[in-house]
This record gives structure tokens, sequence and C-alpha cells, in this order.
């Protein structure tokens, strides 16, 4: 494997944009994204075991598969520059509980400290849709300055983020999850964004971020992009008398005309 693959290349174009738009500073956020067996062996020999990696949660659901990853640590920033030192390709050993390192992490190094958020997310997301590849990690600042000001169960966030752009309701449907904050980085935070990721593609973490999942990067992407624009809205407008808004009625007139399976009990 190298940085020409095309699904690297998409990797390391999304790490790019995911940059300039703000949503990852310094070592912020973090990528995995399945990569399919017969694409990863047109690029490198999987059955070849550059190092090891444990880890504490049970990812035997995921034994075999390939994922690219990001380095702990890594700056999405530098990405671009030095493919090989910030991204990993790495195959869930039978085990359930390691990982084999195939390419990638050069001078050291081992996948992002998410990782179980990640695994775990993956394996609810392929229960729901076997088309599934990719979770995302951003620290995008609106919607984390949302989550200062805004109660934080699922069903009224999802109705303020519906309200604010009229295709909210079309890009996310099935609505958001929240969690209050939590310590990140184990996997108490990996079992409980899971837990949300059975009903949603777009997990937020109070004061920290966002986490989303789609069938490629340009859906996890386009979901973190437009739930920060209206989260954007939502700062620009909360201390403003609000005139007129968007009623439930007209949400599910929305819905009902493009067809969608949205969560009803989330409109009155
Ligand atoms: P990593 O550098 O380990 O990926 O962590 C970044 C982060 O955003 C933690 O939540
Ligand atoms: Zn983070």
């Amino acid at each position: 494997m190298n940085d020409t693959a095309p699904v690297m290349r998409e990797l390391i174009k999304t790490c790019s944009n995911m940059y300039r738009l703000g949503w990852n500073e310094r070592n912020g956020g973090n990528i995995s994204l399945i990569i399919d067996q017969e694409e990863a062996a047109r690029y490198l020999d999987t059955t070849v075991s550059l190092g090891n990696f444990n880890f504490q949660f049970d990812a035997s659901e995921l034994a075999g598969r390939i994922f690219a990853v990001t380095r702990t640590g890594s700056y999405f920033k530098n990405v671009e520059t030095d493919p090989e030192h910030n991204l990993g390709i790495i195959k869930i050993n039978p085990d359930g509980k390691s990982a084999s390192l195939l390419w990638g992490f050069s001078g050291g190094g081992r996948p992002t400290s998410e990782l179980s958020s990640h695994l775990c997310s993956h394996i609810v997301r392929l229960r729901q849709d076997k088309n599934h590849r990719v979770v995302t990690h951003c620290h995008a600042a609106n919607t984390l300055a949302m989550t200062f000001i805004h109660s934080l169960d699922d069903r009224s966030f999802t109705r303020t983020l519906w309200r604010m752009i009229t295709e909210c309701i079309v890009v996310f449907p099935e609505g958001v999850g929240v969690l209050p904050w939590m310590l990140c980085g184990n996997d108490e935070i990996g079992q409980a964004t899971a837990e949300k990721m059975k009903e949603y593609r777009i997990c937020i973490w109070a004061q920290h971020g966002i986490f989303a999942a789609g069938a490629s990067l340009d859906e996890a992407f386009g979901l973190i992009e437009t739930v920060e624009k209206a989260a954007e809205i939502y700062i620009k407008i909360m201390n403003s008398k609000i005139l007129q808004s968007i009623t439930d009625s007209e949400l599910k007139a929305v819905a009902e005309t493009f067809g969608l399976d949205y969560r009803k009990d989330f409109l009155d």
C-alpha cells in the first residue's frame, strides 16, 4: 500500500479538508476507514505483520478486517505531507483483542487513542448497514459550543439542529445522539458511543466533539459539515429575538416529500 492508492488519496484529502475547516486542531480528531480485502491486496501483502497492537475491548466481529487509521498524536495538518508517518493500515487479528500493522506509522507510533470508539462503532454500524466503511472524529467548534448551552437529550438537540437548516432533516433523518461529558480515550466512552451508533450515524460528545459514521468518507464528512453548519446558525441567532422559524409541521412536510424514514417521535 502507498499513498497513491485511490482510497488513501481520498483519506489524505479528507484529513486536509477537515484541518482547513478548523475541525482538527493540533492532533485533535481521528479517522478510521475499512479497506476492502481485494483493494488492500492490490497494494500490499496483507499477510505480513510489521507489528502488533493490543487493546482492551472485544473486536472479534471485525477479525480479518483491514482499516486505515490515523496515528495517535498525528496532526491532520501534516497527513498530506507525510502520510506514511501519520497513517497506518492495520488488520484485526483472529483473537479480536489485537491488530497487526501492515503499513505506515513509520518511525513508531500506534493507532488513535480513540480506537475503542472507532472499532465498537464500526461493529454496530456494519450490523445496520453492510456498506458502512468510515468513522470520523473531530472537534468542530460550533457543535462543541452548543453543548455548553443546550440540553443534551437526543430529541431536543436534534430538534434544534433540524430547525436551523431546512435540509438537516434530509441529511440526518434519524437525528443525532448526544453523550454527556465523559473521559475520552477509553473503552467506556467507546461502548457508550457504539450504543448511540445503534440508532444514529452522528454521536456528539459534550464539550469535546463529533463522531460521524458513513458508507464513504464523503458521507461521514457531509454529516459533520451539516451538523456543524446548523450549530453555527444556532450560535449566531441564540441571543436574538426569533421572529419566525421552521415549524414541526413544516419539518414533517419536508420529511414526507423526500420519503424519509425519520424519527417521527422527535416531532410534536
Ligand atoms: P489521538 O491523537 O489519539 O487520535 O486523539 C485525538 C483526539 O481527538 C482524542 O479525542
Ligand atoms: Zn477528540
